[in-house]
């Protein structure tokens, strides 16, 4: 058993590294103001802190990291920061695209992308196709997703496929939901100190562990991922049974 060992001690047991992690990365905007900048510096800050996680997560043998960048709900933001993450979303992809393939990684996008740009939506698809022909780490990006906007995708996928009421299952449900074939997360990390879900992988997160903290996003860093898989390996799950 590999045990990590850091001045704050956290012990992390290496060896039984949680296979899908799920982390709403939030917190951007309130860093930026404590630094008198723009919410939308924070917005490239936590970009970059995103390529540093998901590095990270690659290199520990996380096998599914699902990342939140950006909800249903975050167009009632100013026009002038909805475009700023939308810039980002395109370049970090255009990045994500070209280490995926270099490592033999997967990216997939989870959301309702008809919304977006024509570019972004090629982007999106491009990220897909050139990519799931590998079988390293995969990394879910959550873009225009909502949860309650995807169960009800998926319940509107069953009923066009002529599923009768009563024959359909959780099953079907799942295998309609953006996150098919991704088992489902093992834990789920809010940094910024909001304890809330705010829409995020509903369905999936029913027996998630999950994991608060009152670091903003554009501060996570290595250290805080390990302290949270420690916290995770001292809960005892028990999916409703003893
Ligand atoms: C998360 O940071 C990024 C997105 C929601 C796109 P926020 O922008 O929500 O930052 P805070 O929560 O306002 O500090
Ligand atoms: C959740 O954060 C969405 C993302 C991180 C992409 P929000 O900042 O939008 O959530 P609320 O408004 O605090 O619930
Ligand atoms: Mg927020």
């Amino acid at each position: 058993m590999g045990i990590f060992r850091k001045k704050e001690e956290i012990q992390v047991d290496f060896d039984h590294i949680p296979e899908h992690i799920a982390i709403i990365m939030d917190g951007n905007g309130r860093w930026a103001k404590k630094r008198g900048m723009p919410r939308t510096y924070g917005h490239s800050v936590g970009a970059e802190t995103f390529r540093t996680i998901a590095n990270y997560c690659k290199e520990i043998g996380v096998k599914y990291l699902t990342v939140y960048a950006f909800s249903t709900e975050n167009w009632k933001r100013p026009k002038e920061e909805v475009d700023t993450i939308m810039g980002l979303l395109d370049k970090y992809l255009h990045e994500a695209i070209d280490d995926a393939v270099k490592n033999g990684t997967r990216i997939a996008i989870f959301g309702d992308l008809s919304v977006l740009t024509p570019e972004l939506q090629a982007l999106c698809k491009k990220a897909k196709e050139v990519t799931s022909c590998y079988e390293g780490c995969q990394t879910n990006i959550c873009l225009n997703y909502g949860g309650r906007d995807e169960i009800l995708h998926a319940v509107r996928g069953c009923m066009e496929e002529g599923k009768a009421p009563e024959e359909l299952t959780e099953a079907d449900i799942a295998a309609h939901l953006y996150s098919a074939g991704t088992p489902d997360p093992d834990l789920v990390i809010r940094p910024s100190g909001e304890i809330r879900i705010s829409n995020f992988l509903l369905w999936q997160s029913a027996y998630s562990e999950f994991y608060f903290t009152d670091v903003l996003w554009p501060d996570f860093s290595e250290q805080e991922l390990l302290k949270a898989i420690a916290a995770y390996q001292h809960r005892s799950r028990r999916f409703g049974g003893v």
